[in-house]
Parts: structure tokens; C-alpha cells; sequence
């Protein structure tokens, strides 16, 4: 099988790691490298957490790269009240050895501009996105699909009434992404990844078909879940960016239209995605926004991909999934 190559732009954060977790364990996948943002945590927190996941996969190979540590314009908002103040569950792990690179928007160009089809997975605010466009949009050309955890387009969002965290951290950088890129953008948006909730359940069962393997995952995860039953009265917690890898891989889990999408930047619906579903705008459709998927086979997805052999298990374990 020909395997496509990707750059994972991210902010880890608890689900971008198991976002990466997935992309590891998928064999249609080549990372070329991990860019990181702020966002969820400092990019530069969020470098090491990147380094981590992919130490727990043995594959440092990878070249983790900071890219923007601060939003176009906005004052930097991390989401440490949700990941912890290391970004990954408070479990303030030891740093790994491993090198952590500068200039991520100028590998996201490089790599652009020296291969052709590769695709871009991002799972974070959009400002390396926008910066890497805004010094070489000629490199875009090469760029094959783009993927963005982020938005939304009917369900209410995370970080006031109508904005989703990516977009709301960096309004101007998503905003300049949805109106320069030059290829239409998967916006996987609340509106599907709310859907995907790691349950205890999930958890208890991981652990029982693989404590070694499960650690990692029930570790990150428990803070994130105690955040959700506080915030939001959910058993279990929302992971949004590992959908984003799984629709990349198989279109077929998620299903959307096309559409004109801005994001507002000020006011009280800053980060706000605009999605012209009516088109009242008569704008070139900018982006395919995605509504609706299978939770079930998503998680199954994700699940057989990470606990390899056990898929038998995974495909019929009653009232788990
Ligand atoms: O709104 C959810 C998104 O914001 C996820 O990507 C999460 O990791 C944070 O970056
Ligand atoms: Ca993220």
C-alpha cells in the first residue's frame, strides 16, 4: 500500500497525544514530522508532550518541531484547565530525551515544497498554518488534503456560546487559513467530534485486554475526565482530534457538505466558524464541514489500530463500545 504522507500540526494536549497514538499505529500513514503549536498548552510544553507519545510508540524518529508560540493577534488562552499544567493529565512526566527543533512553519513550507501530496492533519489553532501561507503560499500548491480539528457548525461550542478552542485562540490565524488556502478544508468540527467519548468503560476494558498498553492512555486520560464530570456533567471525556485522523483515513466515517466558512474575529462571537450553509454569501465553497458520523465505528477504529490482536474482542464486546 502506498502510504500518504502527513505533517501533524498540533497543540498536545490529551487527545492530540492519542490523536498521534492513532496516526502511529496506522500503517497508510507516513509522519514526516509533528509542528507544534500553542494552544491546549505553550508549544514549547507542547513539544515535549509530542516527544513523549511518540517515545511510548518508539518512534523519536519523527522530528518534533515548535512552530508559533503565540496567536496572530489574540493574547495567548492555553487550555491547562482542561489538559493539566503539562498538557498531559498532570502526570508531569520525565522529559524524554529527544530533540525538539525551531522553525516549524519553515518545515511545514520545506516539506511542502520538496515533496509532492503530502497532507497536512491539524489538530490545533491554525497559526503555523497561517504563517507558513502568509511567507510562502506558493508552497501550498504541492499540498495535497488539509484537515482541521476545529469549528463548528450547529452544536454550541466550548469556549463560549458558538466558538470552538482552536479557532477561538487564534481567530485571525484560522480566519486567514479559510481565506488562503488554496485546497478545500475538512473541517471536523464539534458538531461530529462530540460525538466521541471515551467512556470508564472504554478505559476498564483497554486495561483488561492490555495493562502495558493501556497505561499511557489511562493515564493521560483521568484528569481530562474528572474536568469533563465537572464542566459539563459527562462520564467520560470528548476526544476531538483523533476523528480528525481517522476521517483522513477513511472518508467514510464522517459525513458533511460543502459550504463558505469564515471566523469572526472580535466581538462577542470571536472564533466563531461561519458556516454559509444557505449560501447567502454566493462564495466558492471553502471547505467540506463534516455533521454527522458512527461513534461506534470510529471507537472500534481506534481501538483495534492501538490494541493490535485484538480485534475479534474489539469488534464484539457487548455494551463497552
Ligand atoms: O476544541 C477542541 C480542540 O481544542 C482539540 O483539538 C483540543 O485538543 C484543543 O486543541
Ligand atoms: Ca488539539
Amino acid at each position: 500500500m502506498k502510504k500518504r504522507k502527513i505533517i501533524i500540526d498540533c497543540d498536545p494536549g490529551i487527545d492530540d497525544a492519542l490523536a498521534i497514538l492513532l496516526a502511529l499505529n496506522s500503517e497508510e500513514l507516513e509522519i514526516l514530522g509533528l509542528t507544534v503549536t500553542s494552544g491546549n498548552v505553550p508549544a514549547r510544553i507542547g513539544a515535549k508532550n509530542a516527544l513523549k507519545t511518540l517515545q511510548i510508540c518508539g518512534r523519536l524518529d519523527i522530528p518534533v518541531y515548535v512552530g508559533e508560540e503565540l496567536p496572530l493577534k489574540r493574547e495567548l488562552v492555553t487550555a491547562q484547565d482542561t489538559h493539566g499544567d503539562d498538557g498531559m493529565g498532570e502526570n508531569f512526566y520525565e522529559e524524554v530525551e529527544g530533540t525538539i527543533l525551531d522553525n516549524g512553519v519553515d518545515f511545514i513550507i520545506d516539506t511542502l515544497k520538496n515533496n509532492k501530496d503530502v497532507s497536512i492533519i491539524a489538530l490545533g489553532p491554525l497559526t503555523n498554518i497561517a504563517k507558513a501561507l502568509m511567507k510562502d503560499k506558493e508552497a501550498f500548491a504541492n499540498l495535497d488534503e488539509f484537515v482541521s480539528m476545529g469549528g463548528t457548525f450547529r452544536i454550541h461550542g466550548n469556549c463560549s456560546p458558538v466558538a470552538e478552542f482552536n479557532y477561538w485562540v487564534d481567530p485571525e490565524g484560522a480566519d486567514y487559513v479559510y481565506k488562503h488556502l488554496p485546497k478545500k478544508i475538512h473541517m471536523v468540527g464539534l458538531d461530529v467530534t462530540r460525538k466521541i467519548v471515551l467512556t470508564p468503560n472504554i478505559i476498564e476494558f483497554i486495561n483488561r485486554l492490555d495493562k502495558e498498553k493501556s497505561k499511557f492512555i489511562t493515564e493521560i486520560t483521568r484528569f481530562y475526565i474528572d474536568f469533563h464530570w465537572d464542566q459539563e456533567g459527562i462520564i467520560g471525556c470528548v476526544i476531538n482530534d483523533p476523528l480528525a485522523v481517522a476521517y483522513f483515513i477513511d472518508r467514510n466515517l464522517c459525513k458533511g457538505f460543502d459550504s463558505y466558512v469564515e471566523v469572526v474575529h472580535d466581538g462577542i462571537a470571536i472564533g466563531q466558524s461561519i458556516v454559509d450553509s444557505f449560501d447567502f454569501y454566493k462564495n466558492k465553497p471553502n471547505a467540506h464541514v463534516l455533521t454527522h458520523t458512527d461513534e461506534k465505528t470510529f471507537m472500534k477504529m481506534f481501538l483495534k489500530r492501538i490494541f493490535k490482536g485484538y480485534e475479534d474482542v474489539i469488534d464484539n464486546i457487548e455494551g463497552v463500545i
